[in-house]
């Protein structure tokens, strides 16, 4: 099914964690559909490569910018202001991963995670809800995942992070639905992209295998749900069905799993 922009009036585009994976299919198929682009990352040289190629398309502003710092939406936002724009769709997407222990894991890594997962987009999505607010109109993206769907040892930062994002993301749309503002959360299944430490997933293995899809359709899905003005997406059939199953694991097979996984210590 091809992608039709629901609304000409909104014309601008904001996605964070642009240069690469499903942010990047993000500002492609926005580009196709001739929105004007913000993108947002952390890698300066990938950054502005992506808007250099996009900028063909359609008139693209690359901010590099660590989103994982409590200053960032402000500046984020501080900086929006500057190019003189209104952003009309947000799309909360960048993100991080990585598996172990949470009694392993580095606090600095820890604290950061959450910064990007939690405190970024829930003040960008207060800073730009409000204007959209006033503005009656506009579409916040919300990039959740189905590790939402139950509590995971060996994930617990990322999971509870991303159950956060779900969590706050439909409650926010509550709120600003009666303003004419639409919140949607898509909730990916795995992805072929870069999130994973290759020394860890295989990601060329999984997609040929079929257990990973590729960053495409995820995004198209997600454009899809958020232009229907859709509470929640989670793409594909797979994804989908994992995501019910997940959902309905007792806690004493996820303890079970817990104990027989490579990845975790074993006392
Ligand atoms: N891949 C999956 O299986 C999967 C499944 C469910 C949900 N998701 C979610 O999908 C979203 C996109 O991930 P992806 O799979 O496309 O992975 P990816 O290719 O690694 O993309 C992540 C993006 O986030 C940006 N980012 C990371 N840290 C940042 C920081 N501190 N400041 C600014 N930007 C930062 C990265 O840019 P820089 O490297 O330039 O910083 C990159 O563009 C994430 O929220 C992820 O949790 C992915």
């Amino acid at each position: 099914m091809s992608l039709v922009r629901a609304d000409a009036s909104m014309k601008t585009a904001l996605v964070t964690g642009a240069c690469s994976g499903i942010g990047l299919a993000f500002a492609e198929q926005l580009a196709a559909l001739g929105y004007e682009l913000v993108l947002v990352s952390n890698r300066k040289a990938e950054l502005e490569q992506v808007a250099a190629r996009l900028a063909a398309t359609v008139k693209t502003h690359a901010i590099v910018m660590d989103l994982a710092r409590t200053a960032a939406a402000q500046e984020l936002v501080a900086a929006v202001d500057q190019l003189g724009l209104e952003i009309d769709i947000l799309v909360n997407n960048a993100g991080v991963f990585f598996f172990g222990e949470v009694s392993d894991a580095e606090p600095a890594k820890i604290a950061a995670m959450l910064e990007l997962h939690v405190v970024t987009p829930s003040l960008l999505g207060r800073h730009l809800g409000r204007r959209m607010r006033d503005r009656r109109r506009g579409h916040l993206l919300f990039v959740s995942s189905i590790s939402a769907w139950n509590d995971f040892p060996g994930i617990a930062l990322y999971g509870a992070s991303k159950k956060y994002l779900k969590s706050f993301a439909l409650a926010l749309r509550s709120e600003l639905r009666p303003w004419g503002v639409n919140v949607t959360i898509v909730a990916p299944g795995a992805t072929a992209t870069g999130l994973y430490d290759p020394k860890v997933v295989d990601v060329g293995k999984a997609t040929r295998l079929r257990i990973m899809t590729g960053p495409g359709p995820v995004a198209r899905a997600a454009l899809q749900a958020m232009f229907a003005g859709r509470a929640l997406v989670v793409p594909g059939l797979a994804s989908k069905l994992f995501a019910w199953g997940m959902a309905l694991a007792p806690r004493w097979l996820i303890h079970l799993v817990r104990l027989r996984v490579p990845w975790l210590r074993r006392p």
